[in-house]
């Protein structure tokens, strides 16, 4: 598979249609991780479309991670309403006290000893604010490599080892976003938008003329 063409059409992509999102404010790779931060967690059950206002609105209550610390979880929870899985409040608030008293976690295993930090947050908040090389993966990049790949029934140790491999060493970050984006946006569920995507070059399912076929669907 021929890595290099792939990272650089996405990369090339992404860099002219990427999504202005309130997050991704700072350097690539170097971003502000609170902001990072909350918005992967907001982000772990809610779209980003619906995420927008909310996002927007606790983080003009609570602007960084001092001030979310020091807040009575009262107003968190009241910054958080209309989220719902208020155990995610919880859990960010507790985490940031920790945050406030010791300063953020260093790398991708820090992260991952964060309350309500899993692999997929903490792999997006080591790539986006720290800069380290760790493939994101979520529902859209299931999607993305298993259409890419022509896998109709990827498991997850497929997912993470072509994550892992087509990661771009070079721009950690900006890949996972890319990756984020086209799932997003072109290579959506129902009715991708192959016309429009860069990677329809090398991808198995355009090729075949079925790119809804994989992952297969589930019946239901
Ligand atoms: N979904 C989860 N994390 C995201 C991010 N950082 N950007 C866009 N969509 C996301």
């Amino acid at each position: 598979w021929p890595h290099a063409k792939i990272r650089a059409s996405l990369l090339a992509w992404f860099d002219q249609q990427g999504r202005d999102l309130p997050w991704r404010v700072g350097p690539e790779g170097g971003r502000d991780p609170y902001r990072v931060w909350v918005a992967e967690i907001l982000l772990q059950q809610t779209q980003v479309s619906r995420g927008l206002l909310y996002y927007e609105r606790f983080l003009t209550a609570f602007p960084n991670v001092q001030a979310l610390a020091a807040a009575p979880q009262g107003d968190v929870l009241k910054a958080w309403e209309g989220c719902g899985y208020y155990a995610r409040a919880r859990n960010l608030h507790a985490a940031a006290q920790q945050v406030a008293a010791s300063g953020f976690p260093a790398d991708y295993a820090g992260w991952l000893g964060m309350r309500g930090v899993g692999p997929y947050t903490a792999a997006a908040i080591a790539s986006l604010a720290l800069g380290e090389p760790r493939a994101v993966n979520d529902g859209n990049v299931r999607r993305v490599l298993a259409r890419l790949y022509g896998e109709a029934t990827p498991n997850e140790s497929w997912v993470q080892a072509r994550a892992d491999e087509l990661l771009d060493p070079q721009r950690p970050a900006a890949w996972n976003e890319a990756v984020m984006d086209l799932g997003a946006t072109i290579c959506t569920p129902k009715a991708p938008q192959c016309g429009l995507c860069p990677l329809s070059g090398t991808c198995t399912a355009f090729l075949a003329g079925q790119p809804t076929a994989y992952p297969t669907p589930k019946v239901r």
